[in-house]
């Protein structure tokens, strides 16, 4: 638990949600804090389903990230500020297969609300609960152009859908 962070009410939550999720990027970090892995992601989207405020994450098979989202049911976005860009760009392009991120970064960790992990750094985070999970299909793109784009390798993305618990602000930054 870190009492820096505040929450605020998820309907009050401001941001440019495009340009902070895909330009400014944000941790997608699966588990608790006894097993966790935590990796960079630039794609997401928040909204209303089943009258409930969720975050939906897309992620690839190969991801090391991918079995803790599936083990786990505790999955958070932490956002970061620009200086912390290096952190973000390592936990991008290495894996917790070959690395202990948090050490090589830096950056550490603390356990959130809903029994998650999130990050001292962070500017802010969402505490998300896993809903619901589906695989991409080819079959489903109506564009193809998005496949040969996206996917040469037919490494298609699992969606995970996941209800946010609580949106939390750092007040100290
Ligand atoms: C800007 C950026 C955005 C990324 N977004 C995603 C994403 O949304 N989904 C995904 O599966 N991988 C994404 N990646 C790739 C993973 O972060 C990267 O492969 C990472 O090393 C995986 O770590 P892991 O093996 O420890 O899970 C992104 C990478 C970068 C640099």
């Amino acid at each position: 638990m870190n009492t820096n962070f505040k929450q605020i009410e998820t309907p009050l939550f401001e941001a440019k949600i495009f340009d902070v999720i895909n330009k400014g990027w944000f941790l997608l970090t699966a588990g608790n804090p006894e097993s966790y892995n935590t990796m960079t992601a630039s794609w997401g989207s928040l909204g209303t389903l089943w009258n409930l405020h969720i975050a939906i994450s897309f992620i690839r098979p190969q991801r090391h990230t991918f079995g803790f989202a599936n083990s786990s049911d505790k999955l958070t976005l932490s956002f970061f500020p620009e200086s912390k860009r290096e952190v973000l760009k390592f936990c991008g392009k290495y894996s917790g297969k070959d690395y202990d991120k948090v050490k090589e970064t830096g950056i550490s960790i603390f356990e959130t609300p809903n029994g998650g992990v999130s990050f001292n750094e962070a500017s802010f985070y969402l505490d998300t609960q896993k809903l619901f999970v589906s695989d991409m299909k080819e079959e489903n793109f109506l564009i193809k152009e998005l496949i040969s784009k996206n996917y040469p390798n037919n490494d298609f993305h699992r969606i995970f859908i996941s209800e946010v618990k609580g949106i939390y602000t750092n007040s100290e930054q």
